[in-house]
């Protein structure tokens, strides 16, 4: 019976203000362990991006920006005075080959589009060395601005050989190769890039959250609040923005709500046991979580959903991306009749309205469920801070596409902080950031040569 089946999706996908709470209260904790000398889950990386930019950094610069499906290059003149900046961009598809081939593979791809970049925005042009931002949005440890060793590949990439190696050197190898007049100058995670781009525009940001392919967040911490850094005895005051990879949150699996569905997905994945709360909120999942509910409904004689037809192309892994949840929850005719194509062209299935209704309520479910699990990281970066007011600066598809993520956000955080009628604005406001990654990796290029200069 499907409505006795939609009950029990309710009640797997549904996550109640109070354990909202207790998920923000053991992530704070968390975050904390993350900054210790021995660590935690969450990695907590140092960025060395340490300051947010004055509205008087300049110059051009360029930037790419290494993300799941595209590879984006920039080059970006910063304005005299604050204002608007120039962007002139190219984007490069990602070939799906290169996320399962080799480091040289990749370093090579990379460094053929620059090439084609120059050559195009430059024809015949000798150029004075660029300096370079490289937006790089894996776990990377940072020991300075320009260096960064793969801790882990996340978002599905599983590429040869890069693993545990600085990505800096082999990439500076293929700018050399092909005679590119380009210096990285900084190696930054597409958060802080958020982090600091919005932070250009609106002196009230304190953090910077990705809801994309995947799901991270970065926020300015005190140096003194990083014991793992106290044996560089920086100034306590200096300021440091911290890449959290907080995709990691939960690895230990105590406190989030997994369905057996999750389950699947990660001991599917190329890295099983990492990115525990990233598996359960990211775009690339949402998708594919819909797959495996309705296959599971499917072939569970209790449900006999799409009974007697051909679910073939529904055993496809990964075949669902989260546009399709987006899609599902957009259409709001009577008979679901979008729903319904999506069901014939995609996937081959004629679907029944109460079939529709099941896929429309799961649709919903799963990417609520994302939203408000969102919400407890930020809300436990502002209980840490003790942040009772601030701006939010945040990018990606889900922020961007998904026509009910940003206002399901915003109604988790008003239940987590228990925000009342008196609190108009929300007091934490989440926005969009206007094009992060390429202005982010431009400014902090700009503020690194800046710290270089004065000798930090
Ligand atoms: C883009 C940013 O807008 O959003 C990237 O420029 C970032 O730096 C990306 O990685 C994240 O979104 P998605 O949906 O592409 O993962
Ligand atoms: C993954 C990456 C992280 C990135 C996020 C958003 O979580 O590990 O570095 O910021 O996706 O793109």
């Amino acid at each position: 019976e499907l409505r006795a089946q939609l009950e029990r999706l309710e009640e797997l996908f549904t996550v109640p203000t109070d354990l909202l709470k207790r998920i923000t209260a053991h992530f704070q904790s968390e975050l904390t362990k993350g900054l210790s000398v021995e660590g935690g889950s969450i990695p907590m990386v140092p960025s060395w991006c340490m300051s947010f930019p004055t509205g008087h950094e300049t110059g051009v610069f360029l930037a790419i920006d290494m993300g799941g499906t595209n590879l984006r290059v920039c080059e970006i003149t910063l304005p005299e005075a604050k204002g608007e900046f120039e962007i002139v961009q190219s984007k490069y598809r990602m070939p799906e080959e290169l996320k399962t081939g080799t480091g040289e593979e990749l370093w090579a791809y990379i460094g053929d589009c620059l090439k084609s970049f120059i050559e195009e925005q430059h024809p015949g042009e000798m150029l004075e060395k660029l300096p370079l931002g490289f937006t790089f949005s894996y776990p990377a440890t940072q020991e300075y601005i320009n260096h960064g060793v793969l801790q882990r590949w996340t978002k599905g990439f599983d590429i040869k050989g890069v693993e545990g190696t600085d990505v800096i050197p082999p990439f500076e190898a293929a700018l050399e190769e092909r005679g590119l007049p380009i210096k990285p100058t900084a190696l930054i995670n597409d958060t802080v890039g958020t982090l600091i781009a919005s932070a250009y525009t609106n002196d009230q940001v304190r953090i910077g959250c990705i809801f994309g392919t995947g799901c991270n967040a970065a926020y300015m911490e005190r140096c003194g609040s990083i014991p793992k850094l106290a044996h560089l005895n920086l100034d306590p005051d200096l300021p440091m923005a911290i890449n959290c990879e907080w995709g990691a949150f939960d690895n230990e699996r105590v406190i989030l709500p997994r369905t057996p569905y999750d389950v699947i997905i990660d001991k599917d994945s190329p890295r099983p046991g990492q990115q525990t709360f990233e598996k359960m909120v990211a775009g690339l999942y949402l998708g594919e979580l819909f797959r495996l509910v309705l296959l599971d409904l499917h072939e569970n004689p209790d449900a006999e959903l799409f009974k007697g037809q051909d679910v073939g192309r529904l055993r496809k892994a990964y075949s669902l991306d989260s546009s399709v949840i987006s899609a599902i929850e957009e259409d709001t005719t009577d008979d679901l009749a979008e729903v319904a194509a999506f069901f014939t062209t995609t996937l081959n299935l004629t679907a029944s309205p109460a079939e529709l209704e099941l896929a429309r309520r799961l649709a919903e479910l799963i990417s609520t469920r994302s939203a408000r699990l969102s919400a407890c990281g930020v809300a436990a970066i502002c209980n840490k801070m003790e942040w009772k007011t601030c701006a939010v600066g945040a990018d990606g598809s889900l922020f961007g596409m998904h026509p009910y993520f940003r206002t399901r956000l915003a109604q988790a955080l008003r239940e987590i902080f228990g925000w009342g009628v008196g609190d108009v604005p929300d007091p934490v406001m989440v926005r969009a950031a206007e094009d992060g990654s390429g202005v982010g990796a431009a400014l902090i290029a700009a503020l690194t040569l800046k710290r270089v200069e004065e000798g930090i």
